[in-house]
Formats: structure tokens, sequence, C-alpha cells
């Protein structure tokens, strides 16, 4: 008989069926009742055993935990909070899972606090919370890849390991085949890379876009999705040293172009998510409700999460420039009565992101798009605009994430490109190959970078960025 999963049946109104499901047992009430799931939903499926024609033995192995196997019949159920339910015919037991041993762990069914839950990662997928966010992390990279290809573009692999600093940040994690304290030396006494694995000095990629230009001028339009890699020693809720982002780049695009591309991209993957993953936005939203009541009013969402998500697909986002953005930081409430730790004073400084997060949410209280940033705060590649001091760059601000997007209009010019890497120090002979895009057939074109995680944080409530991530990757943390 063919395998059904929770989900279909749930789905399905052919009573009286015969029935094959596999899965985990949530719960196992007065000897009868099992909460069955199997990942495919939030939901259970209710399966009744009957315990006087079951052997003793055997019902004492359905315990929290153990992977069972159930055939029998799709009933109508009798029960509140059910459509239907499973009469247990035969259950056998795949896997036992020990109640002295499972009460030690997160799979014991009561409320266990997030850091709990990250303290045993590898087991937190079996509980509600986890496996709704897994399944709307899935669906939104699906969403991702649907928009990209809806739309024309190819979607290109970038090198993981690269010999490039592309953000200019040296945040980077240095590969290398040496051992610690065996690393050849050259005459001045520097390691010699020349004798590495790969002739020269390499780390882990932190942004794929140097590459995804060069391609988007041959490709046109082009977009990556893989892991980036970032050595910041932020322990924040925002920052993991391991995570993934997408970055379209498109030839011919400008700033404004490319504003309208990312707005368009964020509005739709949403909207995906809104019709497709219903039942675990709702789950979500509820655990939102029940966290918030343990919150001072002050720090309590003022949106529910649908609301919330309708809310940014619906709406404008609202188009900034940075010059505008200081002068209404600089007027503000906070910035006036020195509530800011980073007072705004003059025109060039760095947005801090309790900046950023007054915009958004106390301003302007949507998503903020802002552009034309000083040139001096910026990396190296963002077009020059004519007045010498900004350059074409945009951040998408998002209430309670701060920075989701950062993108620009990419310098074209060769000449002003060079002069750019010369006062910034940046060898043109690392980069020779990105140079030569500028000499053969240069042309305008723009790209961003979506830090995945915070679309999923947003997207599904969480306030923890590693807790929208299955194993998440931090300072002095890569267990599992
Ligand atoms: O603003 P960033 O550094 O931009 C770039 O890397 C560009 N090369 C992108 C491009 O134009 N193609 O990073 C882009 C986004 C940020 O807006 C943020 O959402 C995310 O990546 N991000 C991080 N997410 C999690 N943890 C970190 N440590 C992150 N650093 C950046
Ligand atoms: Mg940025």
């Amino acid at each position: 008989m063919n395998r059904s999963s929770v989900k279909e049946l749930l789905e399905s109104d052919k009573f009286l069926q015969e029935i094959h499901v596999k899965g985990w047992v949530r719960t196992f009430r007065s000897n009868r009742f099992i909460a069955l799931n199997d990942g495919s939903t939030i939901h259970n499926i209710q399966c009744v055993v009957d315990f006087e024609n079951t052997e003793e033995n055997l019902l004492k192995r359905i315990t929290t935990g153990a992977a069972v196997s159930i055939q029998g019949t799709l009933v109508e159920s009798a029960g509140k909070g059910q459509k239907v339910e499973v009469q247990v015919d035969t259950i056998s037991i795949l896997g036992d899972a020990d109640p002295d041993e499972v009460s030690k762990t997160i799979l014991q069914p009561k409320r266990h606090t997030l850091e709990k839950l990250r303290e045993q990662a590898h087991l937190r997928i079996r509980t509600n919370t986890f496996s709704a966010i897994m399944r709307v992390r899935s669906a939104l990279s699906f969403a991702v890849h649907q928009y990209f290809q809806n739309n024309g573009f190819y979607y290109v692999n970038t090198p993981i390991i690269t010999g490039s600093d592309a953000e200019g940040a040296g945040e980077m994690f240095r590969v290398t085949n040496f051992k610690a304290n065996e690393a050849p030396l050259d005459e001045a006494g520097e390691v010699d890379y020349t004798k590495d694995f790969f002739g020269k000095e390499t780390n882990l990629t932190v942004s794929g876009q140097l590459e995804a230009e060069t391609y988007a001028m041959g490709l046109g339009k082009v977009y990556t999705f893989g892991p980036t890699f970032r050595a910041e020693n932020s322990n924040t809720t925002r920052h993991l040293a391991e995570f993934w982002m997408i970055e379209p780049e498109v030839a011919f695009n400008d700033l404004d172009a490319n504003m309208d591309l990312s707005e368009d991209f964020i509005k739709s993957v949403l909207q995906y998510v809104l019709d497709n993953c219903k039942d675990d936005l709702q789950f979500l939203e509820q655990r939102l409700v029940q966290e918030d009541k343990s919150k001072p009013q002050a720090e309590r969402s003022e949106m529910r999460l649908l609301e919330k998500l309708h809310f940014v697909v619906d709406n404008n986002f609202k188009r900034v420039s940075y010059t505008e953005a200081i002068d209404i930081l600089r007027n503000s409430k906070p910035n006036k009565k020195k509530k800011f730790k980073y007072p705004v004073d003059a025109w060039g400084v760095d947005l801090q992101s309790e900046h950023e997060r007054y915009l958004v949410e106390k301003h302007f209280k949507c998503p903020v798009i802002l552009f034309d940033y000083p040139a001096n705060i910026k990396a190296f590649y963002m077009r020059l605009n004519e007045d010498g001091k900004t350059v074409r760059a945009m951040d998408v601000l998002f209430p309670g994430i701060g920075e989701m997007v950062g993108g620009s209009q990419r310098e074209e010019r060769l000449d002003v490109l060079q002069e750019k890497m010369a006062a910034l120090g940046i060898a043109e002979e690392e980069l020779w190959w990105y140079l030569d895009t500028r000499k053969f057939g240069t042309a305008v074109h723009s790209g961003f970078g979506l830090g995945f995680e915070r679309l999923v944080l947003f997207t599904t409530g969480m306030s923890n960025i590693r807790d929208v991530i299955p194993f998440p990757r931090t300072p002095q943390n890569a267990a599992f």
C-alpha cells in the first residue's frame, strides 16, 4: 500500500480508506491517542489505538519521539480539533525512544526556551516552531528561484573559495592547507603562500558580486544564491559568520531599476509564502502573540505577523536619499535628547542600526530604501555621482531587521574605477579580470545582495538569526 503523508491524510475526505503512514510520536495519551507528525505539516494526525487488542509490550514502546509505522483506516473524527483520524489496525515501532533519555532532551513535550533549543539544534526540527520556520525557509528559497527564473534571470554559481575581497572589508576566513606553525616562510619572514594549495592567498567568499558582474556582462540578467562567510566578530541577533546571500546583477540597469527590482522581488517572495505557507504562518503568528505577552508593552509588535507581511506586499517602500535621512535624524527627538549612542551631527557619518531602526520603525513605519550614500563609507565598486562625493548605493531597511539588502549601480567607467582602487590601495593585479569587463564593452549595470536569513527572520517573526538557519555559525560556536 502506498504511504501517505500526514498532510495528505488531513486534507483527504476519502473516509473508510485503508491507509499507511509513518512518522514520529509527539504524544501518546490514555494508552490510546497518538499525535503523529512526519514533518509534512504543522498539524499532527490523531491515530487511535485499540489498546485492548494490542500487546502490552508494544503499547509500552509507543512513546514520545519514537518512529512508528501505522496501517489503519481513515475515519471522520468524533473528537474536537480535527476533522479526520486514523483507526489503527497494525502499528510497528521503527525506532524506539527511551522515555528516560527523551526526558533529558527538548523532545519532551513542554515549552522550552529558544536558547535551550539551540543547544540541541539537531533535535529542534522535531518541534512545531522549528518545523514551521524551516518549511517557510524552504518555500522562500523556492520562491527566490521561481521569481528570477520567471523573469529571465540565469542562476550562476560563483566560487566559494576566492582570491579576492569583494567588499574590501577584510572580514574573511583564510583557506589554507598549511599546518599551524609549519607554514613555509619567504625571505622576508612572511608566510609564503606561493607554496600553498592554490599558490596564493585564498579565503571563503564574502560575496559573489564581482564574479556575478562578469557574468551579467554576458548573460544580461543573473543571480546567485549561495553561502557567504564573514569573519566579523559581531555577536548580534542579526549576524552570522556563515549566511546565504541572494545576489542579482543586471546589465543596463541603473540604480532606479535596481531599487524597483529589489522591491518587486521582496514583495513577490513574501506573496508566495502568504499563498503557500498559511498554516505555518498562522502558527508562527500565534507563537509571536504568546511571546509578546511576556514583553513590556513598548517592545510588543505593533502588527500581527500576517498583517505585517500583507502591509509590506501592499505598500510602496519609501525611497529616501542619505542626505534627506541625515536631516530627519539630525532633527529627530532621540538625537536632540541625546538618546542615540552615536549622535548624528555632520553629513558623512555612517548610519548605525539605531538610526536605521529609528527611520523605519518610528519615522516612516514601512520599509525604506536609502540611496546616494557618501562615497567614503561605501565599497570601491559603487558608481560615483556627478557631485563627486556620493555614490549610487542603496540599502533596503526593514522594520525589526534593519538592513535587509545592500546594493548599488556599479562604476562602469574604467578610469574612475582605477582611480578609486588606487586611492584605496586595492592592487590592479588582483582584480585585472574585473577591470577587463570595463575594457571590453562596458555598460551601466547594477545589483544587490539580500541576506536570506534576514528575510526568513522577517517572514517568520523570529527575533534571533540563529533560529532561522539549521546550524548557525557564530563567533565561538560551530557545534554540529
Ligand atoms: O551589504 P552587504 O555587505 O553587500 C554585499 O556583500 C554586496 N556585495 C552585495 C551586492 O551588491 N551584490 O551584504 C548584503 C546583505 C546585507 O544587506 C545583509 O542582509 C546580509 O547581506 N548580511 C548578513 N546577513 C547575516 N549575517 C551577516 N554577517 C551579514 N552580513 C551581511
Ligand atoms: Mg551593507
